[in-house]
């Protein structure tokens, strides 16, 4: 663990983020990565509710006094817990935490894990986003991606949340998915765009080690038809007044994710549960410290017996620092803020400056003055541009 701190000139605190992950599942989808495991028959409800309780304890002396202006239930799947628990949780962050009046509060839902009026109950609670995971409208896609549920459920999941009054609220869909047509994907996000989110994030489908798609790859559309399905639903999209602000996130006026975009401003956020990160910036130290929590949920629980949840702990380099402000950054299509390059890193413009005229002179990169956007070659060859910010690439 590197905790030595070199001396920096932050010239101030970004917002503050929480993040809260819940780490089980019905069962694994065979595509994901994310840190989920397949339920026991009882989830230890009490216990983890007592755990990440003594697990944001640990934190508060840093982050003492600072507004929080998001917090986001992911998994996981979040919707296994019900809204009592989630209503029970808030009430002790309100109680450790300074959450601003219009706080954002999301919720990540699977269609195949709510009953009937459970949204009434979660905006109740105090939810005041969903993110549904629908993936696909499509029977046989469903199937394939070895979803827990089908259309009738993700209908009745749109319909309750309408009920609900809970007008925030995301469409997660995924495109190249196994034996995909084009027309298949465009006719997703045309039912998606008719169920009347607010917010829809387009991922394309990857296969990632440690999956059991990685383990047996399924047969995808070829790049160049993924290519036309992105174009596309893109067009569909822009058409129905969705904005694109990130690579996969399009957005309603108004209907940004605060939370996401918190990240990939590089503001600070804070991670309780199982595997969870946090970034908080230390700035009397001249400091970020990341923390990264015990990844299994047993040993999560176990660890938090005696007030050990960390399996890492570090200060960024200033190095590290330009390189994931950058990284973040410039997944936006707004650009990169050079207002909040000294901010957020603590390093001073001309350090950096050298490095942005490179990606500049090869027509990555447009200075706009207080912007600087990607070029189409930029969108395109991203790798190469983040290389540029890679630490010790000067
Ligand atoms: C952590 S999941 C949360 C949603 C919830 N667990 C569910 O699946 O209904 C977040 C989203 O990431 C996307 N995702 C997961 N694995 C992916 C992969 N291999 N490729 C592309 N997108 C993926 C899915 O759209 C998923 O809804
Ligand atoms: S339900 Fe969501 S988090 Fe769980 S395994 Fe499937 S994609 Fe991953």
């Amino acid at each position: 663990m590197n905790l030595t701190a070199d001396k920096t000139g932050f010239t101030g605190l970004p917002p503050l983020a929480l993040y809260v992950h819940l780490p089980w599942c019905v069962r694994k989808c065979p595509y994901c990565d994310f840190n989920s495991h397949a339920a026991p028959r009882q989830i230890p409800a009490e216990d983890y509710f007592t755990t990440l309780l003594a697990d944001l304890e640990t934190e508060l002396p840093d982050i003492w006094g600072r507004p929080v202006h998001s917090i986001f239930f992911g998994g996981g799947t979040p919707s296994l817990f019900n809204a009592s628990w989630f209503a029970g949780l808030l009430r002790e962050f309100r109680s450790r935490l300074r959450l601003v009046p219009d706080v954002e509060i999301s919720l990540e839902v699977n269609p195949g894990t709510t009953e009937r009026d459970s949204f009434a109950a979660y905006r109740d609670a105090g939810i005041n986003r969903v993110s549904l995971g629908v993936q696909s409208f499509n029977e046989h896609s469903l199937k394939r991606l070895g979803r827990i549920h089908g259309r009738a459920e993700i209908d009745r999941s749109i319909d309750s949340i309408h009920r609900s009054g809970i007008s925030n609220f995301n469409i997660d869909l995924m495109f190249g998915l196994p034996g995909q047509s084009i027309s298949d994907a465009v006719s997703d996000i045309r039912l998606a765009i008719a169920s009347g989110p607010s917010h829809v994030s387009h991922y394309q489908l990857t296969v990632e080690p440690n999956t059991a798609f990685f383990a047996d790859p399924p047969s995808l559309p070829a790049a160049d038809n993924a290519w036309d399905m992105q174009e596309r639903c893109g067009q569909k999209l822009r058409t129905a007044g969705f904005g694109q602000y990130e690579i996969s996130a399009w957005a309603r006026a108004g209907q940004r994710c605060r939370h996401n975009l918190n990240y990939w401003q590089y503001g600070d956020f804070l991670g309780i549960g199982a595997g969870a990160h946090s970034k908080i910036t230390l700035a009397a130290e001249g400091s970020v410290r990341r923390r990264i929590r015990h990844r299994h949920p047993r040993v999560y629980l176990q660890g938090g017996q005696n007030g050990e949840f960390l399996a890492e702990e570090c200060l960024l380099s200033k190095d590290e620092r330009v390189f994931e402000f950058f990284l973040n950054q410039l997944r936006l299509y707004d650009g990169v803020r050079k207002e909040q390059f000294t901010a957020r890193t603590g390093v001073a413009w001309n350090d950096v400056s050298g490095r942005v005229d490179k990606a500049v002179s090869r027509g990555l990169l447009t200075d706009r003055g207080s912007l600087l956007k990607p070029t189409g070659l930029g969108w395109r060859f991203s790798n190469e541009t983040q290389q540029i910010f890679l630490p010790g690439e000067v």
